[in-house]
């Protein structure tokens, strides 16, 4: 059957709503409850070729990038291996070393997007393995990778990708979890993050039930020339896809920035005309995240933190936005799923074509 907008005034809110369902899809058949670990067939990998793995490498553009970012954090933490992502678009202009014990992860919706294609092509062509994590069955990109993880986030038609970076995300869980558990990852924290992405549709479920409460919100940000998304280590590409998805359709400069480093800088242009969307889950910096809300708070900059509900903000006038709590390793997809919402409001608000913002085409397949 075709597939349409149907009762939805846009693809966009189509696709963020059929997240809890779409989630499912990329987890279906892949975990592994009794051993706390991951089955990914498609990687054509076995053990021994997972347990050789020295390095990881993400390689993608735009959102991809930065969930790549996200990725790479959660193979880091769970399979304890150096992983890093890069713009894919400037990787082969480099001349990068290709390692043969590094494993490179092209990540991609449509497939196409050229500079993904050809970065590839570049470790390809210097004898290294890439394996893809791609949306759409059959595109060039998966075509051209040595093996990999399809998405199985169904069409999407919106320029500003949502479902399928939601998936982008779940597939990064399975790589780590089962890098992970080839390698030191106990089965008691493997059983734990299966037990959580078990969890995650349901939960993304609940984030959408709060979409109400953001929409008046989102017209408040709308109306700002400017503003900043803050986030750190975990929560910093979680900042980075905020900003993005802002920028994208609502047209408003959106500056992400680690919350870290406000103080080196960027203070300087916080005014009452300059909202922060702050990213602050309940973890072990939380602490040093509401203290930066108190600089930004003193200066009169208007705040809207996405948060858990434990988090205490005391006294700073914030509009708060709770999302359910996960395994804190998988936390960054429950919190990125506010900010689609508030962009999506914020360009509807505007009146702006949300599915196809100007200037942007839903794949780049020319350099
Ligand atoms: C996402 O909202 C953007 N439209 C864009 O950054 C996109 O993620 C990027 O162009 C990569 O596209 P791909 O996933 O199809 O390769």
């Amino acid at each position: 059957a075709a597939y349409e907008a149907g009762e939805h005034e846009s693809f966009m809110r189509k696709e963020i709503l059929e997240q809890p369902t779409t989630a499912q899809a990329v987890l279906r058949g892949r975990l592994d409850e009794r051993f706390g670990t991951a089955h990914l067939g498609g990687l054509d990998m076995d053990a021994r070729d997972l347990r050789a793995v020295r390095r990881v490498k993400i390689l993608g553009c735009g959102s991809a990038y930065y969930v790549g970012q996200m990725g790479a954090a959660l193979i880091e933490e769970l399979a304890r291996i150096p992983a890093d992502a890069e713009a894919a678009s400037e990787f082969r202009y480099r001349d990068p070393v290709i390692e043969p014990d590094t494993l490179y992860v092209a990540v991609s919706q449509s497939g196409e997007t050229i500079d993904t294609l050809l970065a590839v092509q570049e470790v390809r062509r210097k004898g290294g393995r890439c394996v893809g994590l791609v949306n759409v069955v059959g595109s060039a990109i998966a075509r051209e990778c040595d093996g990999g993880i399809y998405l199985h986030a169904g069409p999407e038609v919106a320029v500003a990708s949502t479902k399928a970076l939601t998936n982008m995300f779940l597939g990064f869980a399975l790589l780590a979890l089962q890098l992970g558990r080839v390698r030191d990852l106990s089965i008691a924290d493997g059983k734990r993050l299966v037990a959580g992405l078990e969890r995650l549709p349901a939960q993304i479920e609940e984030v959408l039930a709060g979409e109400a409460d953001l929409v008046e919100v989102a017209k408040e940000l709308a109306q700002a020339r400017s503003l900043f998304f803050i986030g750190r280590v975990r929560g910093f590409p979680v900042a980075r896809e905020g900003a993005q998805k802002f920028k994208e359709i609502s047209y408003r400069h959106a500056e992400a920035y680690q919350t870290s480093e406000l103080k080196h800088g960027p203070l300087a242009l916080i005014d009452p005309e300059v909202p922060t969307v702050a990213v602050v889950p309940l973890d072990e910096l939380t602490d040093r995240n509401v203290g930066a809300l108190h600089e930004i708070d003193a200066r009169q900059g208007p705040l809207v933190v996405i948060t858990h509900d434990e988090v205490d903000l005391g006294e700073i006038g914030a509009r708060r936005v709770v999302v359910p709590r996960n395994e804190p390793e998988l936390d960054p997809i429950l919190l990125t799923i506010p900010l689609q919402l508030l962009a999506y409001h914020a360009a509807q608000h505007l009146g702006h074509d949300i599915d196809k913002p100007r200037n942007l085409a839903k794949s780049v397949t020319v350099e």
